[in-house]
This record gives C-alpha cells, structure tokens and sequence, in this order.
C-alpha cells in the first residue's frame, strides 16, 4: 500500500498498469471487492469532478466514503492543525483522498498518515490523478500515449493539472507546446525538468499558431483563485477563447481535452465538434479512480 502524492511516484509500468485496469472497470463498472473498507474524502477546496467521481468510485467498488466537502465545518476552524486531523482520520479510514489549496499540503499528510493518501489537487503544485485520466483519455482516443504533440493551452503558470502531465509525460517521447501569455509561462521548474529528460518543447503566445499542428489540444482555465494580484487577473482572464470556427483544418482525430471547469475559454459552439471530448474526459476520471483505488490497496 503506497500513497499517490506526485505523478512521480508512480513508475511509467506502474503508471500503464493503472490504465489498464481503468480500462477492465470501464467494461464492467459493478465491482464490489473493497466491501467493508472506509475511505475518507476531504475536500479543503471547492471540487464537482474529482469529489463526485471519487466518490462514486469508491461505492461502485462496494466501500463506504466518509469526509467533508467543505472544511469550515471541521475542527480546522477551531485551529486544528492539518496534521493531527490527518492522524485522527488515519484511525477511521482505510485510505485518505485529499484536495487542500495549498501546495505541499499532500505531502505533509502522506508523512503523518498511516493509511495511504491521494492526492486530489494539493494548490498549483499537482493533480495527479487527474494526469492519469487525462493520460487514459488520451490513450482511448489516439490509440497510443508515445509521440504525441501536446499543445497545452492558457494558466500555465498555476495550472497544477499541467504540471503533473508535463512529469508524466516524458517517458513518452513527447512534443510539448506551451500556449500562455508571457504572465502566465509554464514555471521554470517544469522546463527545467523536461530539460533534464530532452523532452521536445516550444513556447507560444498565440493559440492560432500551433493548433493544426496537435494532436492533443489541452485546454485550461485562468485560475482566479491562485492569483495574488487582482489586476493581474483582470489583464491576462480572458487570453484564449476556443470556438468552433478556428478548428477548422486541424488534425482529423485532434481532441479537445480540459479538465474543466471551464468559464470562457472554450465556447459552447465548440461542445458539438467531433474535437471535443472534454465531457467524456470527466466521465473517464471515475473508471480511472476506481483503478487508483484498488492498485493502492493492493487489489490489482
Ligand atoms: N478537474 C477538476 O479537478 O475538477 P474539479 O475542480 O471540479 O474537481
């Protein structure tokens, strides 16, 4: 049993092996092997998809979820730090899924934990789980995860969902296009780390310029949230507006992916694009949490 903090725990195998297993649940969703088992989710930050699929993998694999969805009802508003709470939720559960904003925060709770913990987004540091739902989406739809041309588009900079797939995509002989306004750059410690493993990138600022060119097209939202600088926020919201007209010419089985939620970024003229898979995107991570469940408790 091993927690899954950083996409970087997990090994390329190990990662593929996951998938695979996504896959099986994918065919037959009605498991009931971890019957018995607790699983707590605490959600320290707003979330639909990763709570809600998390959650319904965990009945559909026959547990039990307990935890929150919001912490403002916890003791951590009486001062309660992250972890003895993490320490006390240790002893009622089989397994920890965390969301917090602030980034470490994942790891700090994996090192007091005695039961396994996921990561569900820990601030704009990683969402690894999401990575491998992005990663078995992409598999799904190009058939393969080796060379492909990724243009990830929009909050670089904050986007921790881009993070983890930079780390874990290297392993496969990659192409990586960064889109983002100069404010919004992929942070050198990523560059710096594709460096390392000669991964292929390119920088851009306009969204036209490399959208014939992917294969994947990897949509993000301007995180408000992590700004510190409101004005900064006002400057660079609304730098990428995807609609329906600008596909066209663009590879025949490009994809739109995102990890949603979305709030302009991508018109809704786009939704019916034989490009758009974003929605069954969201629909994979629960077959994929099922998956990360059982390889961390040691059922597959
Ligand atoms: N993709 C994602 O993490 O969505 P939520 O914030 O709704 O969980």
């Amino acid at each position: 049993m091993k927690s899954l903090v950083s996409i970087q725990d997990l090994s390329k195998e190990e990662m593929l092996h996951i998938l695979e297993v996504a896959r099986e649940f994918e065919q037959n969703r009605e498991q009931n092997f971890l019957a018995g088992k607790v699983i707590a989710c605490l959600f320290f930050e707003p979330s639909t998809r990763t709570r809600l699929s998390f959650e319904a993998a965990i009945n559909r694999l026959g547990a039990r979820v307990i935890g929150f969805p919001d912490a403002r009802n916890t003791s951590q508003s009486k001062g309660e730090t992250l972890e003895d709470t993490i320490k006390i939720i240790s002893n009622y559960s089989d397994m920890i899924v965390m969301r917090h904003p602030v980034a470490g925060a994942a790891a700090t709770a994996a090192s007091v934990a005695s039961v396994p913990v996921i990561n569900a987004g820990d601030g704009a540091n990683q969402h690894p789980t999401q990575t491998l739902l992005d990663m078995y989406s992409m598999l799904k739809t190009q058939g393969t995860l080796e060379n492909l041309t990724i243009n990830m588009v929009g909050d670089l900079r904050f986007g921790r969902t881009v993070h983890s797939l930079c780390e874990a995509m290297w392993q496969f002989n990659p192409n990586l296009i960064f889109t983002a306004p100069e404010e919004l750059e992929m942070p050198r410690k990523y560059t710096e780390f594709l460096d390392s493993k000669g991964v292929r990138y390119a920088k851009c600022t306009s969204l036209e310029e490399h959208i014939k060119d992917c294969d994947i097209l990897y949509m993000t939202r301007v995180q408000q949230e992590r700004f510190p600088d409101r004005e900064e926020y006002e400057r660079v919201k609304d730098c990428y507006r995807l609609t329906a007209p600008m596909l066209e010419g663009v590879k025949p089985g490009m994809k739109i992916l995102h990890p949603l939620p979305r709030v302009g970024e991508i018109t809704t003229d786009v939704d019916s694009s034989p490009h758009a898979y974003y929605f069954e995107q969201a629909g994979n991570g629960m077959y994929v949490r099922m998956a990360i469940i059982s390889c961390l408790l040691g059922y597959r």
